[in-house]
């Protein structure tokens, strides 16, 4: 199992839910970060103002998915994320040892 993490634009939160459902992803879990890239987020325009300070409001989704879901979501996500302008965001992987769902005690991919 991988660990997707992916940090977006907070505007891109619905299209990228969307798509994941779209792919047949059921859980996620969302969390509003604040974060800056290469720029040091000192360009970018949030909202209509330009931010002045260096760390953006940004969202992170976070999913696990079996190993031959990887590359689908990867791409998934960068179509439903992209607009082409810097700090469109950012997706890591990090491989996964165990889940469990605690309801029922199902582990491994069988609790994803
Ligand atoms: N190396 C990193 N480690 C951890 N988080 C990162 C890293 N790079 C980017 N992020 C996170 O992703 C967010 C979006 O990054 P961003 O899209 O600006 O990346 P970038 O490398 O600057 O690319 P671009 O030039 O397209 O803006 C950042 O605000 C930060 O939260
Ligand atoms: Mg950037």
């Amino acid at each position: 199992m991988t660990k997707i993490e992916c940090i977006i634009r907070p505007g891109k939160l619905e299209d990228v839910k969307e798509a994941l459902d779209r792919f047949g992803i059921k859980g996620m879990t969302v969390t509003q970060v604040i974060g800056c890239g290469l720029q040091k987020g000192r360009t970018e325009v949030y909202r209509g103002r330009e931010y002045s300070i260096n760390l953006l409001p940004k969202i992170k989704v976070e999913i696990v998915v079996r190993d031959d879901q990887v590359d689908g979501v990867i791409r998934t996500i960068s179509e439903a994320a992209r607009t082409g302008q810097i700090g469109d965001g950012k997706i890591f992987t990090h491989r996964v040892e165990n889940a469990a769902r605690i309801r029922t005690g199902e582990q491994g991919e069988d609790a994803i």
